[in-house]
């Protein structure tokens, strides 16, 4: 019998509904009291991998799966977040309280989650222990295999499923206790040029406007070969994510791009969690081994400076060396690393940070200490609309279906859809440096993560624009006049004051809604440099044998700046191709 009916009163009790007694803190014990014991949960309690394999299906075979956990009648459905369906132990830690994953990012109504420890630090956040890293290198490896993929994102996926598909055995590693990375909060797209898409949109782009784009974007600080790459393989990328199962059919344009080339998918919701939940499964599929609760530490090289594989600290193996011919680092960028902030880029020191808490830069320092040469590495974007006095963004998007972004006076100050960097920097530049994005009831039906926010309570909402203005402390006439010479403006095609291109809706559907935002760390564009073939360039310049790179982890693809909508479209390109090189590597060792 699946015990369903005591996973949603678990549920309730830990997320506080009224009225029910509180969930049992030490799920161990609970569990251990039945006949079984120990064995409820363990095939023996000295017996648990990494993954806590196991333990998860033995959750699932008694409570059900995350569909028969959804519950509706909870303001916040634990078993219902966009993370998808995760493992168990993710946030039920059996011996220890409750711990859930939703408070590293969510504070509602600045109150966090009850249970929450959000001071506490993760697991992997403890210094690397040296002596043992070195005495697993001495033992030698525990296991071989040929690739060995760093990171389970959406770049770490795509590596790991081609190098799968070329013919290779293939390990794929992961700190935290499920999948998805960084790439399962992207909330705006992919980039792609030439796709059917755009074909039945009828928009008219080319691979030489995307490259343009692109170079401009990143003020030309950008390998222009890669970004010709990027540009050139984004419509297969597209086909590549659609052959496995993706909806990638609504198209909207992102800031400094000269035509709608966003793919996402149709109706509105966001992209990471739904390429991850594709991705997950074919890894599934194509039985790739995933090994999370496992944190690659060092990267193992021999006097030629050729890779021989990777130690892991497992939560439950402990540190042990994994052999490989071929490594791809996918571990993503250091959005939440604050030391590294605070040192490259001192300014952004103390900013909040959009990121998932596994962005602490792990592949950067484990190449940088085998001799690999780095690319932009100080280059951070600041991303201008994180909701205010939080970790949330506020997606692109939003002013890409249509919103509009007034400072604290109810005043426009910038083109909303121009690039990142100068629309953080003209936010910066307002009174208490923030900024409002102000959208009709037109936006809010079209645009289905505003639904997400307003589910947040992040979203102020109002019958009539000065009632919003009200609301917000703003002046009413000097909102209302805005709103009226935009609507103007987009009566007329012609932004006159800021030059905005692009206007899809105007403000006239009541109610208003308005959300206050500011900007905050997003994305790391420098990292470990990258050949076309995705091999990681040693100080030199020459490959180092046996190591890839691709994502957020790599610097040279964006310059300076990135462009919303390249992130997702380089971890699937540059993850295939480094998936694929590094086997073609190891089978050809
Ligand atoms: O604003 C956004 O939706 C972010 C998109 C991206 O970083 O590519």
């Amino acid at each position: 019998m699946k015990l369903t009916y005591l996973s949603g009163l678990l549920a309730c009790c830990l997320f506080g509904a009224a009225g029910v007694q509180a969930a049992p803190q030490d799920l161990g014990k609970f569990h251990s009291d039945s006949q079984q014991g120990c064995k409820t949960c363990h095939v023996s309690p000295n017996k648990i991998d990494d993954s806590e394999a196991h333990e998860n299906q033995q959750c699932r075979s008694c409570h059900g799966d995350y569909s028969d956990l959804k519950n509706p009648a909870l303001e916040i459905d634990p078993h219902g977040s966009h993370l998808g369906d995760i493992a168990c132990t993710s946030c039920h830690k059996g011996h220890e309280a409750p711990k859930f994953y939703c408070n590293e990012c969510h504070s509602f109504e600045h109150k966090p989650m009850p249970f929450a420890d959000v001071k506490a630090k993760p697991a992997w956040d403890k210094e690397w222990d040296q002596q043992k890293i070195q005495q697993a290198i001495a033992a030698g490896p525990k296991q071989s295999t040929d690739v060995v993929v760093i990171g389970a994102g959406s770049a770490g996926y795509n590596a790991a499923i081609s190098a799968k598909q070329a013919g290779a055995k293939v390990v794929l590693l992961e700190k935290a206790p499920f999948s998805g990375g960084n790439s399962m909060l992207a909330a705006g797209g992919y980039n792609a040029v030439g796709t059917k898409q755009q074909a039945a949109h009828k928009v008219d782009d080319q691979v030489a406007w995307y490259v343009e784009d692109t170079m401009k974007g990143g003020r030309y600080a950008n390998d222009p070969k890669l970004v010709q790459i990027l540009a050139q393989q984004s419509a297969d990328g597209i086909k590549w994510l659609e052959s496995l199962g993706a909806n990638m059919d609504d198209l909207k344009r992102s800031g400094g791009a000269r035509v709608d080339r966003t793919h996402r998918p149709s109706g509105g919701l966001s992209v990471g969690p739904h390429i991850i939940d594709v991705l997950r499964k074919a890894a599934d599929k194509n039985q790739v081994e995933t090994r999370l609760n496992s944190r690659a530490v060092k990267l193992v090289v021999n006097d030629e400076q050729q890779i021989l594989g990777v130690v892991i600290h497992g939560k439950h193996s402990g540190y042990y060396m994994l052999g490989a011919k071929s490594v791809v680092l996918a571990t993503g960028g250091y959005g939440m690393n604050k030391e590294m902030i605070a040192y490259y880029r001192p300014t952004f020191k103390g900013m909040t940070s959009s990121n998932n808490i596994t962005a602490t830069g792990d592949g950067i320092e484990m190449a940088k200490s085998i001799g690999a040469s780095m690319t932009d590495i100080d280059w951070i974007q600041a991303h201008p609309t994180i909701g205010k006095d939080s970790r949330i963004l506020i997606s692109e998007t939003v002013r890409g279906v249509g919103a509009i972004m007034v400072n604290k006076d109810g005043k426009r100050f910038i083109n909303e859809l121009t690039t990142r960097d100068r629309a953080s920097d003209a936010i910066l530049k307002q009174p208490e440096q923030f900024a409002w994005l102000v959208f009709d009831n037109q936006l809010y039906k079209k645009a289905k993560m505003v639904r997400g926010y307003d589910h947040l309570k992040m979203l102020k909402k109002a019958d009539n624009v000065a009632e919003l203005a009200k609301l917000t402390g703003m002046q009413p006439k000097a909102l209302e006049q805005t709103v009226s010479s935009y609507n103007h403006s987009f009566k007329v095609g012609k932004d006159s004051e800021f030059n905005r291109e692009n206007m899809p809706l105007d403000l006239t559907q009541a109610p208003f809604y308005a959300v206050k935002v500011a900007p905050g760390i997003h994305h790391t564009m420098g990292g470990v440099a990258i050949d076309e073939k995705a091999e990681v360039l040693n100080l030199q310049s020459w490959p180092i044998k046996g190591l890839y790179a691709a994502g957020e982890v790599t610097g040279g693809v964006h310059g300076y700046n990135r462009l919303g909508g390249n992130a997702v479209a380089d971890t699937v390109i540059f993850g295939r191709i480094a998936g694929k090189n590094a086997a073609d590597n190891a089978l050809t060792k």
